[in-house]
């Protein structure tokens, strides 16, 4: 089974990091393939609890090589403050590989993140204000700094020379700000020059010749299907590919070399930032899945919306990706609750949708239709077997499954790497 990936199937943050390094032990490289630090994974091992934004989180798995793919954009700083962090508890970081091709976030594309969300006002999306935004438009606009850009200081200057001649006329006669010197921008980045130098490497190259040995690659998404900015609830998105198409460009992996898309999918529904959100709670269950799930941001802090699960995203997840597994995440959360609506299509004014709006004002307007699932009271947190589970909790598991378009192969109940019942196994 030589390359997997893992996509989000949601809104983000299903729990992505955790079956990342629950297949660890099993891959020889793990391929961050798209967005930057805007990305928050908790990883919790043994009583250690790890938060990685920008580094894959098969960095924490011995042995294995991590990457960071052309599909990523770096925040330099944030790359070695992280990797401090990471050696200061003890973590071999010596093996990682980052692409000669990613891009990197200068600071003007920090401040234009939060300028431009403050000048939106209520059209906001609710960025986490990372550049993660700006430095995907410079890249499709041609004026972006990659990675290699940083070991020719002649070619580096231009290309400051060459953002900036734009984006200062947007700091200075639209947002009323000071403009940005080349030379400030410049030594920024050259200052991370030395150090990054050892780590760069033509990853599609290295990652298709291990793919040749047979050697296994898993590629981690940051973000998730409806934040995909060709694929998500556009404008409410990322500006990157976090679908499995993501995988492929953001990597230099060819399609035709995926074996196997692993969603993650939680087993009720959570989104940070602006944007629709069917399913949401804004009553006591609502708090009560905020409270029990401790759904607030890695990232930003942010308390999470939440709301039920959404067969209908969970569908439209499985045909974009073409998902072969599902893992089902904090399927303990639920434990308690009577009876769980579980959302199988939508109302838009009278009309029956079993599949997602194609017109983004129906998305908005959309009503859940429920099915109500019995609950279970039994703590689940112990099962290791789908055989261990309540019989309620079982029936969730299957009914679910039966509406989302692929099998459930793994279900998680709690946040450690123990906590996780197996049906059928991954790699
Ligand atoms: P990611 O961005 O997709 O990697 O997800 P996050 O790490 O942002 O959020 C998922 C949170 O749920 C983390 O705090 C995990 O430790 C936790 N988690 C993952 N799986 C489970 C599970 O099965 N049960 C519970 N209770 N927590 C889980
Ligand atoms: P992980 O990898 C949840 C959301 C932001 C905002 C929108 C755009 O942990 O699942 P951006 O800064 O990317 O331009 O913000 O996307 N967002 C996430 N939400 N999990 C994430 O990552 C997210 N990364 C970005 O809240 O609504
Ligand atoms: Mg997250």
């Amino acid at each position: 089974m030589p390359a997997i990936a893992i996509i989000g199937a949601q809104w983000g943050d299903e729990g992505k990091g955790k079956a990342t390094d629950l297949l660890g032990g099993s891959v020889d490289y793990v391929v961050k393939f798209n967005g930057g630090n805007n990305a928050g994974h908790t990883v919790v091992i043994g009583d250690q609890k790890y938060a990685l934004h920008l580094l894959p989180s098969g960095i924490l798995t011995p042995g294995v090589t991590p990457v960071i793919g052309n599909g990523v954009v770096v925040d330099l700083a944030v790359l070695f403050e992280e990797l401090e962090g990471l050696v200061a508890r003890g973590v071999d970081v010596s093996r990682l590989k980052i692409s000669a091709n990613a891009h990197v976030i200068p600071d003007y594309n920090r401040s234009l993140d939060k300028v431009t969300e403050r000048f939106l006002g209520k059209r906001r999306i609710g960025t986490t204000g990372r550049g993660i935004g700006p430095t995907y438009a410079d890249k499709m606009n041609r004026v972006g700094i990659r990675v290699q850009d940083l070991f020719d200081e002649k070619i580096l200057t231009q290309k400051v020379e060459g953002a900036l001649e734009v984006k200062n006329h947007l700091f200075t006669k639209v947002y009323n700000r000071r403009a940005v010197t080349v030379e400030d921008t410049v030594e920024e980045l050259l200052a991370f020059a030395d150090r990054v130098a050892p780590m760069v490497a033509d990853t599609g190259l290295l990652l298709n010749q291990a793919l040749d040995r047979g050697e296994t690659v898993l590629l981690e998404a940051g973000q998730a299907t409806l934040l995909d900015v060709d694929h998500g609830t556009y404008p409410f998105v990322t500006s990157s590919s976090a679908t499995a198409g993501g995988a492929c460009t953001g990597s230099g992996i060819p399609p035709t070399r995926l074996d196997r898309i692993v969603a993650i999918v939680k087993a009720y529904t959570t989104r940070v930032g602006e944007g629709p959100f069917p399913t949401e709670l804004f009553d006591a269950d609502g708090d009560h899945l905020r409270e029990v799930g401790a759904e607030f941001g890695t990232t930003t802090g942010r308390p999470r919306r939440c709301g039920w699960y959404d067969a209908v995203i969970a569908r439209y997840a499985a045909r974009v990706n073409g998902v072969t597994d599902f893992v089902l995440t904090k399927l303990d959360v639920l434990t308690g609750l009577e009876r769980i609506p579980v959302c199988v299509a939508y109302d838009v004014g009278g009309v029956r949708h079993d599949e997602m709006p194609v017109n983004q004002t129906d998305f908005h307007h959309a009503v859940p239709v429920y099915e109500y699932l019995p609950g279970w009271t039994e703590d689940i947190s112990g099962a290791r077997s789908f055989e261990e589970l309540p019989a309620n909790a079982r029936a969730y598991v299957e009914a679910v499954e039966a509406m989302s378009g692929a099998r459930i192969s793994v279900v998680g109940v709690g946040p450690s790497r123990a906590a996780t019942v197996v049906r059928h196994p991954l790699v």
